[in-house]
């Protein structure tokens, strides 16, 4: 599933996130890839322990929080800490490539399973050329450019990658979920079900049918999850 976070985080957020990088070092991002993502990959990170890659995940972590969408959509069990990079200069692409299934956390003896990757756009895009996230799954070429602020959330699974940016600089912040529910077809079912009976609350109010369909929803849930 591909599903799109409109306005993830607030015109304040964006602009603290914006300044911040103003005056941000960036070092090569080839140092977090596998060996077959770093041959195509060719694009600049802020440095973990900088203070503005810091407190841009923060920030992306607390706006994750308050999605209700996302919460939903992703079922997370734990998330990956947010980091920040850019497209741009000679450091301007990232080819085909599936991103590494398991994924070290940085400061713990700990792992991640890769079940969703997301991206947050923080450059307009009026303010470069190309940098689309093109993303290959069941759901057909996918060419993604969204406004800053939005966000992206897409299978772990895809083949995916950044086209090349001819003008301009492309920043976003990036991680990954790992799922309560790892079946990605389990996942969508819930999501499925939970915004219909968003939806059915929403036009008819509470009723037995829907205190009944919601203990189904986490039935399932529970039946499924992984915690
Ligand atoms: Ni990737």
């Amino acid at each position: 599933m591909l599903l799109i976070l409109a306005d993830l985080l607030s015109p304040q957020e964006l602009q603290t996130a914006r300044q911040l990088l103003r005056s941000a070092r960036w070092d090569d991002g080839k140092d977090s890839a596998g060996t077959q993502a770093r041959q195509a990959k060719n694009n600049q990170q802020l440095p973990r322990d900088s203070e503005a890659g810091r407190r841009i995940a923060a920030m992306v972590l607390a706006a994750l929080e308050r999605s209700a969408l996302f919460l939903t959509a992703t079922l997370p069990k734990r998330v990956f800490p947010p980091r920040v990079n850019r497209y741009g200069g000679e450091h301007n692409h990232y080819g085909d490539h599936v991103d590494s299934a398991v994924r070290q956390l940085a400061d713990r003896h700990d792992r991640l399973r890769t079940d969703i990757s997301c991206t947050v756009f923080l450059s307009p895009p009026d303010e470069y050329d190309g940098g689309e996230l093109c993303i290959d799954d069941t759901f057909g070429p996918q060419r993604v450019k969204l406004p800053a602020g939005h966000a992206v959330i897409y299978p772990g699974t895809s083949v995916h990658q950044v086209r090349p940016v001819t003008r301009g600089y492309r920043m976003a912040c990036f991680f990954w979920v790992e799922s309560l529910v790892r079946s990605a077809e389990q996942r969508r079912l819930l999501y499925d079900m939970d915004m219909a009976l968003l939806r059915l609350r929403q036009q008819h109010g509470e009723s037995p049918e829907t205190v009944a369909l919601t203990g189904s929803y986490h039935n399932l849930l529970r039946m499924w999850a992984d915690t």
